[in-house]
C-alpha cells in the first residue's frame, strides 16, 4: 500500500473557487491563507550564509560547536531558558522534517499513543501516521482518561489559534507525561510572537524545574527571523533523546548544509533583526485585528504568533466567501481540525500595503 495512502489530504484544492474569486478582485488578492514570511533575510544572515560559501566538505549532523553554543546563548538572553547542555542541541532541516519524523525517529509504531491539540497543525497528525501510531486530539490531561501516550505534542504559542498555554497549564502537562512515561514535544517555533500574553519553554526552570528529561522544545528561525526559505531550526531539552535523535539522523543523512549552519548562528547571535521583524508583525496585526473586529468579528485566542483566529459564527466555509468576495483569503478552520468548523485562520505574513489593502476592504 503506497505510504501516501495513510495521510490526510491537505485540501488546498477546496478552497480554489476562493482563491479565484479572491484574486478578481480589483487591486487583487490579499492573500493571508498562508503563513511564509514576506520580508527580506536581513543582511547578517546573508553575508554569513556566503562567507563560507566555498567550503566543500560534508557538514556534521550535530552542527558546529559555535551553532550549538549559539543555540544556547540565544534560549538564555530571549527567553530565560537555562540549564541547556551545547551536547543536546541538534539542528534541523525546518523544524516541519523533524516533525513529521519525530515519532519514528524515537521508535514509535502501532502500539503506541500520540497525543496532537485539539486543533493543531497539520503534520503533528502527519507524523503519528507515518509512524504507524494511533494519534488522539486533546488539549487537556483530563481528557485522556487511563490513556498511556508515548509521545504529547504541544504548541504554544498555537498554530492556528495564536493560544499560549501558561505556566501552571504546561506543568500539568510535565507532570502527566512523567507518571505515565512519555515523551512531551513541544513546539515552540512562535515563543518569539508573543502579543498580549508571555508565552512560555516547556524548558523554563517555573514549568520543569530545571529537569529537562523527556521533555523536548523545538525551535524554527523560518517566522522570528524568516528563514523559511533556508530551513533552519533545532530540537534541544533531554540529552539521552537529542543522543538518540542524533544517531538516527546521522545515519539518515539528514544534516543541515554548511552555509545554513553559519547563517542560523548569525541570526542566533543578533537579537536586533528579529526585534524589527517582530514590530514589523506587531503593526500588522493591530491593524488587521482593528479591522476585522470593526466587521464584526470576534477574534479567538490570538494572543500570540503570526494568526489571528476569527469567527462569525457561522461555518468557516461561509467565512472564506465573504472575505473571498472582498478580494481576501484565509485558511479555514476545519484544515486544523474538526473543532476549528466555524473559525478561519488570518496570516499576519503579508507586505504592510497588503495588509493595508485588506484592512480597508473589511471596514
Ligand atoms: C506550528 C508549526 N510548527 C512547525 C512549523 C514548520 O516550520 P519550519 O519547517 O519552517 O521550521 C510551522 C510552519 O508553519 C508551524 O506553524
Amino acid at each position: 500500500m503506497p505510504v501516501s495512502s495513510r495521510l490526510p489530504d491537505f485540501p488546498w484544492d477546496t478552497i480554489a473557487a476562493d482563491k479565484a474569486l479572491a484574486t478578481a478582485y480589483p487591486g487583487g488578492i490579499v492573500d493571508l491563507s498562508v503563513g511564509t514570511p514576506v520580508d527580506p533575510v536581513d543582511p547578517l544572515i546573508q553575508r554569513a550564509l556566503a562567507s563560507v560559501a566555498e567550503v566543500p566538505g560534508y557538514p556534521a549532523t550535530h552542527g558546529t560547536p559555535a551553532l550549538r553554543a549559539a543555540v544556547v546563548e540565544a534560549l538564555a538572553r530571549r527567553f530565560g531558558i537555562t540549564g541547556v547542555d551545547p551536547e543536546a542541541v541538534l539542528p534541523a532541516i525546518g523544524t516541519k522534517e523533524l516533525i513529521a519524523g519525530l515519532p519514528r525517529q524515537l521508535g514509535l509504531g502501532e502500539q503506541d499513543l500520540v497525543v496532537i491539540p485539539e486543533v493543531a497543525y497539520p503534520t503533528y497528525e502527519v507524523a503519528a501516521l507515518l509512524s504507524g501510531s494511533r494519534f488522539l486530539r486533546a488539549d487537556g490531561v483530563t481528557r485522556l482518561g487511563p490513556e498511556s501516550p508515548a509521545l504529547i505534542f504541544v504548541n504554544s504559542p498555537s498554530n492556528p489559534t495564536g493560544k499560549v498555554l501558561g505556566v501552571e497549564h504546561l506543568r500539568k502537562v510535565v507532570e502527566f507525561a512523567r507518571e505515565r512515561g512519555a515523551i512531551v514535544a513541544s513546539d515552540e517555533c512562535y515563543l518569539g510572537l508573543a502579543w498580549d500574553a508571555p508565552a512560555v519553554s516547556i524548558l523554563d526552570p517555573r514549568v520543569c524545574d530545571g529537569d529537562h528529561t523527556g521533555l523536548l522544545a523545538i525551535h524554527s528561525l523560518s517566522k522570528t527571523s524568516n528563514l523559511a526559505s533556508y530551513r533552519a531550526g533545532f530540537v534541544t531539552g533531554d540529552p539521552a533523546l537529542v543522543r538518540e535523535l542524533l544517531e538516527v539522523r546521522k545515519h539518515s543523512g539528514l544534516i543541515m548544509p554548511f552555509p545554513v549552519q553559519a547563517a542560523m548562528t548569525a541570526a542566533l547571535a543578533d537579537d536586533e533583526h528579529e526585534r524589527v521583524q517582530r514590530e514589523r508583525y506587531r503593526a500588522r496585526r493591530d491593524l488587521l485585528r482593528k479591522a476585522v473586529q470593526q466587521a464584526g468579528f470576534r477574534v479567538d485566542d490570538s494572543e500570540a504568533g503570526l494568526y489571528l483566529w476569527v469567527t462569525r459564527g457561522e461555518s468557516s466555509r461561509s467565512t472564506l466567501r465573504w472575505l473571498a468576495e472582498r478580494g481576501i483569503l484565509a485558511a479555514p478552520g476545519d484544515f486544523y481540525g474538526p473543532r476549528g468548523a466555524e473559525h478561519v485562520r488570518m496570516a499576519l505574513t503579508a507586505t504592510d500595503e497588503r495588509i493595508a489593502a485588506a484592512a480597508e476592504r473589511l471596514v
